[in-house]
C-alpha cells in the first residue's frame, strides 16, 4: 500500500456525534480531542510523515460563548498534554492560523510545545487553530507587500513558491490526501492554496468514531485514484 506523505483532516461531527447520544456538544469535543491522540499514533505507525488537522476555524468564534469557552479549556489541556505525545511519537508540532487571537497563556503553551518538539522528525503534526485559508492568505500577502515596499522583494521575482513561502505552511509539502469526516462535502476555508492537487475523501463517520480501520479505508481509496497533475499517465 502506498502511504500518503501528507494527510490533512477536517475533524468534523463532534457536536452531532454527542447529540445523537443525548449528550452536550462539549462531550463530543472531549471525545474528538482524545481521538486526535489515537490518530497521531496510527499515523506514526503507518509511516505518514505529515499530518495537518483542522481543529478551530476563524469562523468558529461564532459558536455560543459556552462552546467556545469549552474549546479553549480543551486546547489548554491538550497543548500541555501534547508535549508528552510529541516526545512519545517523536513528532514536531506546529500550530497554523492566527494565534494572536488567543489568550496569552494559550499562546505561551503553543510556544512551549513548538519549542519542545522542534527537532523531532518522525511525524510533522500541524494543528490549525483560529485558521482560515483566506485569513492566512491576507496575512501572508500583507507581509509580502511590506517586503516589496521595503525593497526586499521585487514583483517580477514572485513565483508560486514565493507565495507558498508566505503562508503558515511554508516548508511543508502540500497534502496528498484530504479527509473530511461526518458527511459535509466542503472545504470550510481550509488550505485553499495547498489543496490544489490533493485527493479528497469524504466519509459519513463522525470524527469521534474515526479510527484506524477508517483511516486504512481512506488510504485504500486513495491508492485506487489516478493522480495525473494535468498530464497523461504512461500506459
Ligand atoms: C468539529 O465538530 C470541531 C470543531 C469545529 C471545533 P463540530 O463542532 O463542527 O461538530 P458538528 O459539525 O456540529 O457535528
Ligand atoms: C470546519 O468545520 C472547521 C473545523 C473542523 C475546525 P465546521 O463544522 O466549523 O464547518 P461548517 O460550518 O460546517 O462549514
Ligand atoms: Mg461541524
Amino acid at each position: 500500500m502506498n502511504i500518503p506523505n501528507h494527510i490533512a483532516i477536517i475533524l468534523d461531527g463532534n457536536g452531532r456525534w454527542a447529540k445523537a447520544k443525548g449528550m452536550p456538544r462539549s462531550y463530543g469535543h472531549v471525545k474528538g480531542c482524545a481521538n486526535l491522540e489515537t490518530i497521531c499514533d496510527d499515523m506514526k505507525e503507518l509511516g505518514v510523515k505529515y499530518l495537518t488537522v483542522y481543529a478551530f476555524s476563524t469562523e468558529n468564534w461564532k459558536r455560543s460563548r459556552g462552546e467556545v469557552e469549552g474549546l479553549m479549556k480543551l486546547f489548554r489541556n491538550y497543548l500541555k498534554k501534547c508535549i508528552k505525545i510529541s516526545e512519545k511519537n517523536k513528532m514536531k508540532v506546529k500550530i497554523i492560523g492566527d494565534v494572536t487571537a488567543f489568550d496569552e497563556d494559550i499562546q505561551q503553551k503553543i510556544r512551549e510545545l513548538e519549542e519542545f518538539s522542534k527537532d523531532y522528525t518522525e511525524l510533522h503534526f500541524q494543528i490549525a487553530l483560529n485558521y482560515g485559508s483566506r485569513d492566512e492568505i491576507v496575512r501572508g500577502m500583507r507581509r509580502m507587500a511590506e517586503d516589496a515596499a521595503q525593497g526586499r522583494l521585487r514583483p517580477e521575482e514572485i513565483e508560486e513558491e514565493t507565495i507558498g513561502n508566505y503562508l503558515d505552511t511554508a516548508g511543508i509539502p502540500d497534502p496528498d490526501l484530504l479527509i473530511r469526516t461526518s458527511g459535509e462535502q466542503r472545504l470550510s476555508n481550509f488550505l485553499l492554496w495547498q489543496l490544489a492537487y490533493t485527493e479528497f475523501y469524504f466519509t459519513d463517520v463522525p470524527w469521534p468514531d474515526f479510527n484506524k480501520a477508517e483511516l486504512l479505508r481512506a488510504i485504500d481509496t486513495y491508492n485506487h485514484r489516478d493522480r495525473r497533475y494535468g498530464g497523461v499517465k504512461e500506459e
